[in-house]
């Protein structure tokens, strides 16, 4: 399903090249990837991430938390204001996401609840009302 989703993804006008990443290991074999691609908060563009994930026999070795800082790093570099996901609040919160209704940012899905969560950047401005109200992902994932 991944692999389908980064397909689409890759053909679309969503693709960031300089936020997709992989971490290689010690034979040149990647082992782990990250992309962030463009979605919008109404029709501001932001930053969603995802897929990320790390092979089962490299996990627990720090590959995910060294590929979320790059990526964060990466967005934070290139001005963008802010990243959203879809995962588990107990790991992602160690990145400082926090639930996105925490700045105003509704998730595509209400059901998704603090599963949707928003990591800022120095770009952030949480005075601008432009980046409150729903959050969509770039067209493919709709079909996920
Ligand atoms: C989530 C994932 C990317 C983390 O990669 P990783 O290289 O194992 O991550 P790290 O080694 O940097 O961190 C490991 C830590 O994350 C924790 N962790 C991993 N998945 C977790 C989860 N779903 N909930 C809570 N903690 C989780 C581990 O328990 C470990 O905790 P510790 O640091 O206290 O020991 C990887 O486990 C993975 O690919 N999982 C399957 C795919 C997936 O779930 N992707 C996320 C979709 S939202």
């Amino acid at each position: 399903m991944e692999v389908t989703l980064l397909d689409e993804l890759r053909g679309c006008e969503a693709w960031l090249p300089t936020l997709s990443l992989v971490a290689e290991g010690p034979g040149g074999e990647v082992v782990g990837h990250v992309v962030c691609t463009r979605g919008h908060i109404g029709t501001t563009p932001a930053l969603g991430l995802g897929p990320i994930g790390v092979h089962p026999g490299h996990q627990g070795r720090g590959t995910g938390s060294a590929l979320m800082h790059t990526a964060l790093g990466a967005a934070d570099a290139l001005g963008e204001p802010l990243v959203a996901l879809l995962g588990e609040p107990a790991y992602y919160r160690r990145f400082g996401f926090r639930t996105s209704t925490e700045y105003g940012i509704t998730p595509p899905d209400p059901a998704w609840g603090e599963y949707f969560q928003v990591r800022t950047l120095a770009a952030y401005d949480p005075e601008d009302p432009a980046l409150r109200g729903v959050f969509t992902y770039a067209e493919p994932f709709d079909r996920v």
